[in-house]
C-alpha cells in the first residue's frame, strides 16, 4: 500500500502508519505546575503526510494544504529524513485540534526581500514571523528541526538595523496547545514568540545557532511572551545571544522551570514601558531552577524611564505606564554571568540624574529573588548585580534572600542599590 501526498489515511491507521507517527507528547509539569492545567487534547483521527519536493522547491503550499485537510482532528506529518524548504509565509491561525508531527527538517529560504514584505507583523518591536500557528488545541512536536537560515539576516542587519527580521516559530492566538521535542536553529531574530494565547506549554526545546561571520547574531531571544497567559516553558536548552526568556507586555501566569541557558541576556522581564500611552502588565511569574551560563545577567527586570530614552536607533522609548508585580526567581545557578541580578527602571537612560528627574510610569512591586548560587564573570567584579529604581515611590517590595553568589575578585562582593528599600534585600548593598 502506497501513501499518496496528503491522502487522508485515517481508515488505514494504525496498520500502515504505526511507526510513521511519533508518539503524542505526554507532558509532565515538574516540579511546579501551572496555575491552570490545559484541557487534555483529544486523540487525532486522520493523518496527512507531506512529502518534500526537494531541490529547494517551496514546500510551503503543500504544508498549508495538509493543515487545511487535517484540520478538525488530524495530524500533519513531515516524516524523518526529509528536508522541507519553506519560502511562503504560512498563516496557520485557523487550526482546531491539530497535531504537527515534525520529524524532518524545515528550512526557511534566505529570500530576505520576500520575507520582509510577507512575514506576519506581530505589532510589537517590529517583530514578524515566518509562520504563525493559532486556533485551539494545537500540538507541535516530532523531534525535527526548524532552521531559520539566520546568517543572511545577521549580515543584512549589520548593514541596516531597520530590516524586519522574522521569528522562527510564532504562536499567535492559540487557546491550549504544546510545542515540544524540537530543535530550533539559526533564528534570524527571536526564536519563539507566543502572542494573544492562553494555556500553551513548551517542553524540551533545544535552541542553537550563532553567526559564522563577523556580524553578530543579534536579538536571538529564546522566547518572548506577549499578551499571553498560562504559558509554561520548561526542560529546555538554549544557546543564544539575547534574552533566554523575555516576558514582554501583558504576560501573566507564566512558569519557567528547569532551563539551561548559555550566552544569553538572562531570564528577563521586559523591556516594559517602551511605548508611551500604553499600559504594560507582567504579573504572576515563577521562574525556577535555572542554570545560567555566560550571560550578561541571571535574573533581569528592565523598565524604561518616564522620559524618552535611547538604547540604539532601533530601540528607543520610555513613558509607558503599567506594572510588574509578583515575580519570583527561585533557584538560579550562575556560571560566568556579568550580573547575577539586574533590576533597572532606567532602561535606555545612562544618565541617572535624568532618569530620576522623570521616574518611570511603570511600577515594580512584590519581586522575590531566592536561592541564587554560583560565580559571576570578572566583568564587574566584585560587583555581582544592581537594583536601580528611578524613585522609591514607583518601586518597592523587592526581596532577596539566600543569595550566595561569589565573584572572581578577592574583594568583598557587593550590589549597587538605588532608590529602593534595601532592608528587604539581603544583599551587601552599596549606593552609587
Ligand atoms: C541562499 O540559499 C541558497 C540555497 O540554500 C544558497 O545557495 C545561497 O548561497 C544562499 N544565499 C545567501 C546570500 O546566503
Ligand atoms: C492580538 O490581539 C489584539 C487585540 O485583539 C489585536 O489587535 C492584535 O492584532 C493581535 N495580535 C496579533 C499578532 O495577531
Ligand atoms: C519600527 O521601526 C521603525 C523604524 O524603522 C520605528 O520608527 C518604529 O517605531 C518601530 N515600531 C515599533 C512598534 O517598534
Ligand atoms: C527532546 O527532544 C529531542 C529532539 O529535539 C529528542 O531527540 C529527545 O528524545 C527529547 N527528549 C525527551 C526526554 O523526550
Ligand atoms: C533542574 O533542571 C535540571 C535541568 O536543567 C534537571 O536535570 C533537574 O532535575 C532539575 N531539578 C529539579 C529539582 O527539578
Ligand atoms: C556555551 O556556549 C559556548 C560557545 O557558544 C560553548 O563553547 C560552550 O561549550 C557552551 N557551554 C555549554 C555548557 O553548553
Ligand atoms: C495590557 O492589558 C491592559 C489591561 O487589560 C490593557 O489596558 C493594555 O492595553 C494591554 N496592553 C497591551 C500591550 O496589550
Ligand atoms: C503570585 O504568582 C504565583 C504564580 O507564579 C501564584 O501562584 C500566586 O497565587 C500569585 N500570588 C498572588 C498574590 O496573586
Ligand atoms: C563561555 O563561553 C566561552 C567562550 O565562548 C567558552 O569557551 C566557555 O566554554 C563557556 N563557558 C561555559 C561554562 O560553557
Ligand atoms: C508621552 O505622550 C505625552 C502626550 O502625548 C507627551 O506629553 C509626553 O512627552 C510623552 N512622553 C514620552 C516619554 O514620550
Ligand atoms: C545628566 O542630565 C543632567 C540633567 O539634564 C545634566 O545636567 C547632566 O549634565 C547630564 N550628565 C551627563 C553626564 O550627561
Amino acid at each position: 500500500m502506497k501513501l499518496s501526498l496528503l491522502f487522508p489515511v485515517s481508515l488505514l491507521f494504525p496498520v500502515c502508519l504505526a511507526g510513521l507517527l511519533s508518539p503524542r507528547p505526554q507532558i509532565h509539569y515538574s516540579p511546579y505546575s501551572p496555575t491552570h492545567i490545559p484541557q487534555p487534547s483529544p486523540p487525532r483521527t486522520k493523518t496527512c503526510v507531506v512529502r518534500s519536493l526537494g531541490h529547494g522547491r517551496d514546500d510551503g503550499p503543500a504544508i498549508l494544504r495538509a493543515a487545511r485537510k487535517c484540520n478538525n482532528g488530524g495530524t500533519v506529518v513531515l516524516p524523518r529524513g526529509q528536508t522541507y524548504t519553506v519560502g511562503t509565509a504560512l498563516d496557520l491561525t485557523f487550526l482546531r485540534h491539530v497535531d504537527f508531527d515534525i520529524q524532518g527538517k524545515v528550512q526557511f529560504t534566505n529570500d530576505t526581500d520576500y520575507w520582509q514584505s510577507h512575514a506576519f507583523q506581530l505589532t510589537f518591536q517590529n517583530a514578524t514571523t515566518f509562520w504563525q500557528f493559532g486556533g485551539e488545541d494545537v500540538n507541535i512536536f516530532g523531534g525535527g528541526e526548524l532552521d531559520g537560515n539566520g546568517q543572511v539576516w545577521y549580515d543584512l542587519y549589520a548593514q541596516d538595523i531597520y530590516i524586519l527580521r522574522p521569528v522562527i516559530l510564532g504562536i499567535v492566538g492559540l487557546a491550549g496547545g504544546s510545542v515540544s521535542d524540537l530543535l530550533l536553529r539559526n533564528g534570524p531574530f527571536w526564536n519563539n514568540i507566543v502572542v494573544n494565547s492562553t494555556d500553551v506549554v513548551y517542553n524540551n526545546i533545544t535552541i542553537r545557532g550563532g553567526s559564522t561571520s563577523n556580524n553578530p547574531a543579534k536579538n536571538t531571544d529564546g522566547w518572548d511572551t506577549y499578551r499571553s497567559s498560562g504559558i509554561t516553558i520548561q526542560n529546555s536548552d538554549v544557546q543564544n545571544g539575547d534574552d533566554c526568556v523575555s516576558f514582554k507586555p501583558n504576560s501573566t501566569d507564566i512558569l519557567v522551570q528547569n532551563m539551561v541557558c548559555n550566552g544569553s541576556h538572562g531570564i528577563s522581564v521586559g523591556s516594559l514601558g517602551q511605548y508611551n500611552n500604553t499600559y504594560d502588565i507582567v504579573e504572576n511569574i515563577y521562574v525556577y531552577n535555572i542554570t545560567m551560563i555566560n550571560a550578561s545577567d541571571g535574573a533581569r527586570i528592565k523598565v524604561w524611564p518616564g522620559a524618552p530614552a535611547t538604547l540604539s536607533g532601533d530601540l528607543q522609548g520610555g513613558g509607558g505606564r503599567g506594572h510588574v508585580k509578583n515575580v519570583t526567581y527561585d533557584t538560579l545557578h550562575n556560571v560566568n554571568n556579568d550580573y547575577a541580578i539586574e533590576v533597572t527602571q532606567c532602561y535606555g537612560q545612562k544618565n541617572r540624574t535624568l532618569c530620576n528627574m522623570y521616574p518611570s510610569e511603570l511600577t515594580i512591586s512584590d519581586i522575590y529573588f531566592r536561592h541564587f548560587t554560583g560565580t559571576t564573570s570578572k566583568k564587574y567584579a566584585p560587583k555581582a548585580g544592581t537594583v536601580i529604581c528611578s524613585s522609591p515611590e514607583v518601586c518597592g517590595g523587592i526581596h532577596a534572600t539566600d543569595i550566595d553568589v561569589s565573584t572572581p575578585s578577592t574583594d568583598a562582593v557587593y550590589y549597587t542599590c538605588e532608590n529602593v528599600d534595601d532592608s528587604l534585600l539581603e544583599l551587601p548593598c552599596r549606593s552609587g
